[in-house]
């Protein structure tokens, strides 16, 4: 059966992507950030997973105002990277475990999850960036990727309790499938940052700290920050933050903390990263 062994989470900062695409990486500005995923990078090569189930949000690049899914799950063989303004990033085109993405929508949907299919969809910074703080800069991605879209752009995006409740369920529906695989759900996105209006720049470092602590020790207390919270606390964009929440929800209640990186800023946003084992 296919068994979900690790959580990751990570920011998905654009300006991350144009950083590792440019050969910036070990520049002042940049080093810091990068030697935070050096372990990761190594841990990855160790547990590369068959499968990753990659939550992220969407900005404006697959869907606009025209279509606003609150959880789509990307259905397609594969999805091609998105060009936001200058072009799509140079990163291999990202292959889909098709039976499994269609094992899990109706899994899900039998659990009340009625979720969006999409067939057709390009990827934006949300998906790829964090593809390629794990894995490098390789010739083509070395695990199947499900893309799951969330919400979080347009209100009203759904509550954190609620992302939660899902990752339980994505846990059920992976562990339902008739194939030995190893699969990792990662949860991108956050940590505080506000890129719009009289508080564009905002950045909490201490309601990320906490944050960071509670996603591993206490989720349900997680859980239940509502989104005023993060508006307050997190600043406009830091909603993104309920996305990490489908991952954890979808690991054990008790998980092995392998790694935390925490660093600010890249571009307006705080960086924050985690890898969450399953204890066998
Ligand atoms: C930035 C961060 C994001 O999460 C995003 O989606 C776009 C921009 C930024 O900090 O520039
Ligand atoms: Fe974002």
């Amino acid at each position: 059966m296919a068994k979900i062994t690790a959580g990751v989470a990570t920011s998905h900062v654009p300006a991350i992507g144009a950083a590792i695409d440019l050969g910036k990486t070990q520049t002042d500005y940049w080093k810091p950030l990068f030697d935070g995923f050096e372990y990761s990078k190594e841990w990855m090569k160790e547990n590369t997973p068959d499968v990753v189930f990659l939550v992220y949000n969407d900005h404006g690049s697959a869907f606009d105002m025209n279509i606003i899914p609150t959880f789509a799950i990307g259905c397609a063989e594969e999805f091609q990277p998105a060009d936001e303004g200058w072009g799509p990033r140079k990163v291999p085109v990202v292959k889909n475990h098709a039976r499994l993405a269609s094992h899990i929508a109706q899994s899900m949907i039998e659990q009340e999850f009625d979720l969006t299919l999409i067939n057709r969809m390009d990827v934006d910074h949300g998906l790829t960036v964090p593809l390629s703080l794990m894995f490098g800069q390789p010739e083509e991605w070395p695990c199947l990727v499900i893309p799951f879209a969330v919400g979080v752009v347009q209100y009203p995006a759904p509550l954190g309790r609620r992302c939660y409740a899902l990752g339980k369920a994505l846990r059920q529906a992976v562990e339902t499938f008739d194939e030995d695989l190893n699969v990792q759900v990662w949860g991108t996105g956050g940590m505080s940052h506000q890129l719009q209006g009289p508080r564009a720049g905002l950045i909490n470092q201490e309601f990320d700290q906490q944050f960071l602590e509670d996603i591993v020790n206490d989720p349900e207390t997680v859980a239940e920050i509502p989104h005023i919270d993060y508006l307050r606390e997190a600043g406009s964009e830091g909603i993104e933050l309920v996305m990490w929440l489908i991952m954890r929800g979808a690991l054990n209640q008790k998980v092995v903390e392998k790694h935390r990186h925490y660093h600010v800023p890249a571009s307006n946003t705080a960086v924050g990263h985690l890898i969450l084992e399953n204890p066998q």
